[in-house]
């Protein structure tokens, strides 16, 4: 072969082999090419980690269609993409948050009232922050905003007279619902911090109806937004409140599946993008391969409290219980945990970092133990690993209520733990088939899709923009009042004719009545 032949064929192998990396990358490889790149900017300066990893996600998937993505957070980088541009504000109060979740999950409202504190404050400076100032006078050169739509109020004057859409990152929120004019009904549409088997009794209604109304309320007009208003309006003197802004959303994705919750009536102008983060396994660092296979048969159980919840901050006592639990159980523990673990059995192996996924999708991992993060549980029902859930704080009991009903695991909470609970839970889970088969029964449904949740949040994003706002999604029921939208105007309406009717009635069989007595009293006198 001459020398120039073998270059040829060489170049067309690296051809061939970067089209097949191009293509097994793209996870939007269903769509046709967009009309031009767009200019995106991804509004989440309240989120925690975990809000921020959907978004990463989503950022990317967009990245890779050639559009250009910002994403302001109060995080440091974590995408190497070169279509993706992150700022970090810096302000430090999200941070702050995490050291004391274990006493989060004691307070009313599963944690929410710190957010009153929080809040104000990051409205009160954020504009200040030169970064986030410049990006606000720049915001009328992105074709779309996207906000984090839980706990990012602030972000609001970003989206003035400019089309956006908002991510529901914990999943379905009735709050969230009801804005774009989908109000849940509370006798079976879980609430965002607790979720009961179907059907739901009388007591259970009640409850559920009470929290469909009270967290609204807490948020909206109470304890939250009142106290962001007054430290925007204090800034943004003309601009219409924050709620009004909020409602002329165009559309919602949101963090859940019908497969993974109860499945709820949704409109046009809400998706489903739920385990959009989820992704195939990818080969692990080979020490960590082989302590996982030199388990042997009994197999790996895997242990992380998410990425919000540091090892370090959980109080010792349980850290002793788990040490002692773990001694009696012939299997390994992979345990994510930061810092110094004294007197740790040799089955026991900690790690201030882990590729969750890489590890969830181990062959040789049994059970997953966790606080029921929402992107923990789709992880593991997506890679099909039964959990034992410990919830700590905000939706995390839900999702270990729904671990617990939908037969996929245990759930135990922190104040009853003991090394007797541990151990029990972690055998049956591991030695009754059932979770494993219910889980993986699960995992098929989350993964049976038309189009990956990638393709359909890049999809109607573009879609929005495309249509300018797209307000052929909007659903009239978004502008009603709660008197329209209940139609308490009609009943009274209807109940006063009807009061008129009765009253008509009466007095007419009074009239006939008074003249049948007249004309009898006058028969009986003649
Ligand atoms: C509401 O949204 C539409 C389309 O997205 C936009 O054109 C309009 O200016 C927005 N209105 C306000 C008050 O922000």
């Amino acid at each position: 072969m001459t020398k120039s032949c073998k270059d040829y064929i060489k170049m067309n192998v690296i051809t061939l082999c970067l089209l097949a990396v191009a293509m097994a990358r793209s996870t939007n490889g269903g769509l046709p090419p967009p009309e031009r790149p767009y200019k995106i900017l991804m509004l989440l300066p309240a989120a925690s980690k975990s809000h921020k990893n959907v978004f990463m996600a989503f950022s990317e998937a967009l990245a890779d269609r050639g559009h250009k993505v910002v994403i302001l957070s109060g995080l440091p980088q974590s995408s190497k993409h070169p279509n993706v541009l992150e700022i970090n504000h810096e302000m430090p109060y999200m941070g702050d948050a995490s050291k004391s979740v274990f006493e989060k999950g004691k307070s009313v409202g599963g944690g929410l009232g710190t957010f009153a504190i929080t809040l104000p404050a990051m409205a009160r400076e954020m504009y200040k922050v030169p970064s986030v100032k410049q990006l606000y006078e720049k915001r009328r050169e992105f074709d779309i905003i996207i906000v984090n739509h839980m706990f990012n109020e602030i972000a609001y004057p970003f989206v003035h007279k400019l089309p956006f859409i908002t991510v529901a990152t914990p999943g379905m929120d009735a709050r969230q619902s009801a804005i774009l004019g989908n109000v849940l009904n509370p006798s079976y549409a879980p609430n965002l911090l607790g979720s009961y088997p179907h059907p739901l009794s009388v007591w259970q209604r009640i409850k559920n109806t009470f929290m469909h109304i009270f967290i609204p309320f807490f948020w909206r007009n109470w304890a939250v937004v009142p106290l962001i208003q007054k430290e925007i309006s204090a800034q943004f003197p003309d601009l219409p409140p924050l709620l009004d802004l909020e409602r002329n959303q165009s559309l919602t994705l949101i963090n859940s599946h019908f497969s993974i919750t109860t499945p709820v009536p949704l409109l046009p102008s809400q998706v489903e993008v739920g385990a959009m983060h989820c992704r195939p396994v990818k080969p692990l660092p080979q020490d960590l391969e082989s302590w996982l296979i030199g388990a042997g048969s009994e197999g790996v159980i895997y242990f992380s409290l998410g990425s919000v919840t540091r090892g370090e901050s959980m109080p010792p006592e349980y850290i002793k219980t788990f040490l002692e639990a773990f001694r009696r159980l012939p299997q390994r523990v992979l345990w994510k945990y930061e810092g110094e673990l004294k007197d740790a059995p040799d089955n026991v192996r900690i790690s201030s970092w882990l590729p969750q996924q890489d590890i969830l999708g181990h062959n040789n991992v049994k059970v997953f133990i966790s606080h029921g993060g929402l992107l923990s549980l789709q992880e593991s029902i997506y890679h099909a690993v039964p959990l034992l859930v410990l919830p700590i704080f905000g939706d995390q009991p839900r999702n270990g209520m729904f671990v617990k009903d939908s037969g996929l695991g245990h759930m135990l909470v922190w104040e009853e733990l003991s090394a007797d609970r541990i151990v029990n839970a972690l055998t049956d889970i591991i030695s009754n088939p059932k979770y494993k088969r219910n889980v993986a029964k699960m995992s098929a449904s989350l993964r049976d899709q038309l189009t990956t949740p990638q393709e359909r949040a890049v999809f109607w994003t573009e879609y929005v923009i495309r249509h300018r706002g797209s307000p052929q999604l909007r659903c009239p029921a978004a502008q009603l009042s709660w008197v329209e939208f209940l139609m308490l105007d009609v009943v009274g309406l209807l109940l006063l004719l009807l009061l008129l009717l009765l009253l008509l009635i009466h007095r007419l069989l009074k009239a006939v009545s008074t003249a049948l007595f007249n004309s009898n009293a006058k028969k009986k006198k003649d």
